[in-house]
């Protein structure tokens, strides 16, 4: 069994723990976090958006115990740090976000680990692997993977499929749930909007999707903008496209493309629905992307379409793809 190690115990390192630590197809050994290890324990029982985790967690000097298995907890803030090498780690889960570009994620090669599997879009030195997209491309030899964030899972297949019609230019907007990179009571912050309190407002902030998605599609480039706008909500998101089409389409042809590519070649990684969803519904959705096929419109050449995904669940779930194709 491959052994996984998760460096970083924030929203996506603590749901992959609760997701793999029973799992049959893994082993994870280790976790690593600045944070004290009984306020780790604490985090991982008990969950705002998920609720209380269904087992029984504990902590003891240096690891986390779920029904009885132990789980080596360490505190380093510099992956080099790490015991990988003794604790013969296979792939290390890089979920802190602080360790993205390839020099800094080799850190737990060195440390002894064999691959990591970053947890978000990495430097341009690391090739950018959407899975169910290209996948495939991945090689034995690389050693750092970068999956792409939420938003690029979400987007990447919409306009893969949307550009069989043809397409000239993507404005697309994501209403996104507050994420730790904003501010819970106004205080400053390197980009002035993310450091307006969190619940209380509808706040613009800067992405840099547009440049992943020109990354995995070329033939987009210099077509696409972005902008995210953080929502008051803890979980959930709608990506919403305006897409100007190079010919004139319909509003059933586009629902069409996206419920055949549901059933078929993007099973378990697009959905599509014409239930009237609202964001509560997304929760612990497995899909990368859910097209609302209720909501997509079409005038002349301009294309409206609108995709919900669950940026925690659905995200993690395109991570144990991921192992388990390493694996
Ligand atoms: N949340 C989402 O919806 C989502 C979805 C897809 C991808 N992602 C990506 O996943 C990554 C993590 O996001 P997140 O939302 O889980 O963030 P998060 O909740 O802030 O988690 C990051 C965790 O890493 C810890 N950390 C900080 N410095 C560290 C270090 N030197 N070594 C080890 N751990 C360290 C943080 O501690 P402190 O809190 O004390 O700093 C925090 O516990 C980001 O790159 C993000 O873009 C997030």
């Amino acid at each position: 069994m491959m052994r996984i190690a998760i460096n970083g115990m924030g929203r996506i390192g603590r749901l992959l723990f609760r997701r793999l630590v029973d799992s049959k197809e893994v082993e994870l050994v280790a976790v690593n976090d600045i944070m004290d290890t009984d306020n780790l324990a604490y985090l991982l029982k008990y969950d705002s958006v998920y609720g209380t985790f269904a087992g029984n967690i504990v902590h003891q000097p240096g690891a986390i115990v779920v029904n009885g298995k132990v789980v080596k907890a360490f505190q380093q803030d510099q992956p080099a740090a790490l015991p990988w090498k003794d604790l013969k780690v296979d792939v290390v889960l890089e979920c802190s976000g602080r360790f993205s570009s390839r020099a800094a994620a080799e850190q737990h090669i060195k440390a002894g680990a064999r691959k990591v599997l970053l947890s978000t879009t990495g430097s341009t030195d690391i090739p950018l692997l959407v899975y169910g997209f290209n996948q495939h491309a991945l090689t034995k030899e690389e050693t750092i993977i970068s999956p792409g964030g939420c938003m690029t899972n979400c987007s990447t297949h919409i306009l893969y499929i949307l550009n069989s019609i043809g397409i000239k230019s993507v404005q697309c907007n994501v209403l996104h749930s507050y994420t730790s990179r904003q501010e819970l009571v106004d205080a400053p912050h390197k980009q002035f909007r993310r450091g307006r309190a969190a619940a209380e407002s509808i706040i613009p902030v800067e992405i840099d999707l547009h440049h992943s998605l020109e990354r995995l599609m070329p033939v987009l480039k210099d077509k696409i903008a972005a902008i995210s706008i953080r929502v008051p909500v803890a979980n959930g998101a709608l990506a919403d496209f305006t897409i100007q089409m190079q010919q004139e389409t319909s509003r059933e042809e586009v629902n069409r493309l996206f419920a055949t590519a549901a059933q078929n070649d993007y099973k378990g990684i697009l959905e599509y629905t014409e239930d009237p969803l609202v964001s509560l519904d997304i929760k612990g959705n497995t899909h990368s992307c859910v097209i609302d096929g209720t909501l997509t419109s079409v005038v002349g050449n301009h294309v409206k379409v609108i995709a919900w995904f669950d940026n925690e669940y659905g995200f993690t779930t395109r991570m144990i793809d991921w192992l388990n194709l390493m694996g």
